[in-house]
């Protein structure tokens, strides 16, 4: 309460409008900062699981170096998704923008309308071979230009806002100098083309990671 009611001061967020979903790790909230509308994401500290962040902190060139007591590890957690939406942005991606953090709570752009949330890609009948191409030249520009893997990339963590595929909850993104970065990166790969295929969308693993690592032009067919 306290790290909420402190962002909420520093960043003028005049309310919180409705809670958008609630999990394991975190609670998601539409609130309003000046004139936008904002989501601010709570990271849960009880029920967060170290041992599981931790394969995704130690062999981070940049994060795996800073302390690691109860306290601060969630706030790095929060810091961790902070920067790595900073990263995607700076590099072209869609991503919800990223105004803010302070302890377990990161504020962000909210993908949406006034009255719902962006659906998740799992939830969209709509373009689909349009959201395939946008989001292989997202992951490319994720690989090649950011250096970086998701690690949790899902049907559940690609929301459809304005006609395009937004890429949120990264958290436990890695840079490709991580041990387990090829294996994160095939995962994340299987995990989307069995999705797309689900939507009759003709794809290969294969090609996609050759794609993603640049030694493709063509993500399909
Ligand atoms: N910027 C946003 N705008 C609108 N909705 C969002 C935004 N960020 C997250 N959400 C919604 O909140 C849900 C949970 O967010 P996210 O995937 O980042 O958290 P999580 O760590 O997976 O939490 P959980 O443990 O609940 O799965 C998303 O599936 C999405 O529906
Ligand atoms: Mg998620």
């Amino acid at each position: 309460m306290e790290a909420l009611y402190k962002i909420m001061e520093n960043m003028d967020i005049k309310y919180i409008d409705y809670p958008v979903a609630s999990g394991k790790e975190s609670v998601v909230f539409r609130a309003i900062m000046k004139n936008r509308a904002v989501a601010i994401k709570i990271f849960k500290i009880s029920t967060i699981k170290f041992s599981t962040l931790d394969i995704y902190i130690q062999g981070d060139r940049r994060f795996e170096k800073e302390r690691r007591d109860r306290s601060t590890r969630v706030t790095l957690w929060c810091r961790k998704e902070f920067t790595n939406l900073q990263a995607m942005r700076e590099v072209g991606i869609s991503a919800p923008i990223p105004y803010g953090h302070y302890q377990n709570v990161l504020v962000m752009q909210y993908l949406g309308t006034a009255s719902r949330p962006a659906p998740q890609i799992k939830n969209y009948n709509g373009q689909m071979k349009r959201m395939f191409d946008l989001l292989m030249d997202d992951l490319r520009k994720m690989y090649q230009k950011a250096g970086l893997v998701h690690a949790d990339l899902s049907e559940y963590n690609v929301l459809v806002y304005r006609n395009k595929p937004y890429i949120i909850d990264v958290g436990q993104m890695v840079d490709i100098g991580h041990p387990s970065a090829e294996l994160f990166l095939k995962r994340d790969i299987l995990n989307i083309v069995n999705f797309f295929r689900k939507k009759g969308i003709e794809c290969k693993e294969e090609q996609i990671y050759r794609y993603i690592k640049g030694e493709s032009i063509e993500p399909g067919n």
